[in-house]
């Protein structure tokens, strides 16, 4: 089995009134990285729905290595090596690596002869860019192993086009390099077709062979990577006229005084571990904070905190110098709003 091709032809899906994809043509080169961009709401993942098979495009075709496809269930998407990796994992945790790929390919009989099937894997994963301990249970691994697992679990089970939703949104830069490295080396080596939703620019540019740009349902761009440029993707996404309607970015009012202070904030989760230990900083009037992370390290539980729904084990919080608890009186009175 090699990587095979794909080609949207007119895909138009509608709910209700309302046109989620008008009219769709992809062209996904075999043995390529095809980079699917656009706006949140632009259709991306209604798209790639209809091709492994969770929705039924009400017109158009996909042709599937010059061939028409019915892809009517996921279990057809299945059958034709079509798989997907999502943005969060859905390998088994409390499983070994062995043990999620053998569940992955199916066709296991009553007893499994552990021995033989994991020399098989050995052979098998030796032939691929990744290494991962076998017989280790998913839970132990780092968030990039188990993205490389669940990308070789694909493999392992036959699938030749994948479909990947943000598949590093979970990941470190180094890891989500070495992931897309990785599947971009199976790809040019012609054992994979790869078609991934992305939002960060740098990994087209990096990592993608050709792009295609979605924007409110319809596709407004398309061709190799090469002719692109972020201002040029950036224009496909929102529309040239939008984003030189973007506001410049002010001045800092350096003298401003603090509105929101942290000091020494230590925040546990639900498990007792301290995610948010002695952290301490302000945000001065008309400024903007930015706080950068992996998810999972404490970003959730300091906005439970800021919002009053998590107490802090230590430190305090103070708007505009006041001490300040998350009450719903003190949220009304200060105007602290969120938006998830
Ligand atoms: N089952 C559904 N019923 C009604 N409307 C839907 C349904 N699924 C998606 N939509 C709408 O279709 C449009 C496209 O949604 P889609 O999820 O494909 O966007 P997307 O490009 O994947 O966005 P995001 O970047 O946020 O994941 C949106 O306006 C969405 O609200
Ligand atoms: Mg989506």
């Amino acid at each position: 089995m090699k990587a095979p091709s794909l080609q949207t032809i007119g895909l138009t899906k509608r709910f209700g009134d309302f046109v989620a994809l008008d009219a769709v043509d992809l062209d996904v080169r075999p043995g390529t990285v095809h980079a699917l961009l656009g706006e949140n709401g632009a259709g991306k993942s209604t798209l790639v729905k209809c091709l492994v098979g969770f929705q039924r495009a009400d017109a158009g075709s996909v042709v599937l290595d010059g061939r028409e496809r019915d892809i009517g269930s996921p279990q057809a998407a299945r059958a034709l090596g079509v798989g997907m990796v999502y943005q969060h994992f859905t390998l088994v945790p409390s499983m070994t690596v062995a043990e999620n790929f053998a569940l992955a390919r199916g066709g296991l009989g009553a007893i499994v002869d552990w021995p033989a099937k994991i020399a098989e894997m050995r052979t098998f994963m030796d032939g691929t860019p990744f290494t991962l301990p076998l017989e280790v249970p998913v839970s132990n691994l780092a968030a990039g192993q188990k993205q490389k697992a669940e990308i070789l679990k694909q493999l392992y089970a036959d699938n030749r086009l994948l479909i990947l939703d943000e598949p590093t949104s979970v990941l470190a830069p180094d890891e989500a390099d070495e992931v897309l490295g990785a599947i971009r080396a199976l790809a040019h080596a012609g054992r994979l077709t790869v078609v991934m939703i992305t939002h960060k620019f740098r990994e087209v540019s990096a990592f993608a062979d050709d792009v295609t740009v979605l924007r409110r349902g319809r596709r407004v761009a398309a061709g190799p990577v090469a002719e692109f440029d972020a201002v040029r993707l950036a224009d496909a996404m929102i529309g040239a006229a939008r984003r030189r309607e973007l506001p410049e970015r002010g001045p800092v009012v350096q003298a401003a005084p603090p509105v929101l202070a942290l000091e020494g904030l230590t925040v546990t989760d639900d498990a007792g571990r301290r995610v948010v230990r002695d952290a301490t900083l302000s945000v001065r009037a008309g400024e903007i904070l930015g706080i950068a992370g992996v998810s999972g390290n404490g970003q959730r539980e300091l906005v439970e905190t800021l919002l009053g729904q998590r107490e802090p084990s230590a430190g305090a919080i103070r708007i505009s110098g006041e001490r300040y608890r998350g009450r719903r009186g003190e949220i009304a009175r200060h105007g602290v709003g969120s938006l998830p």
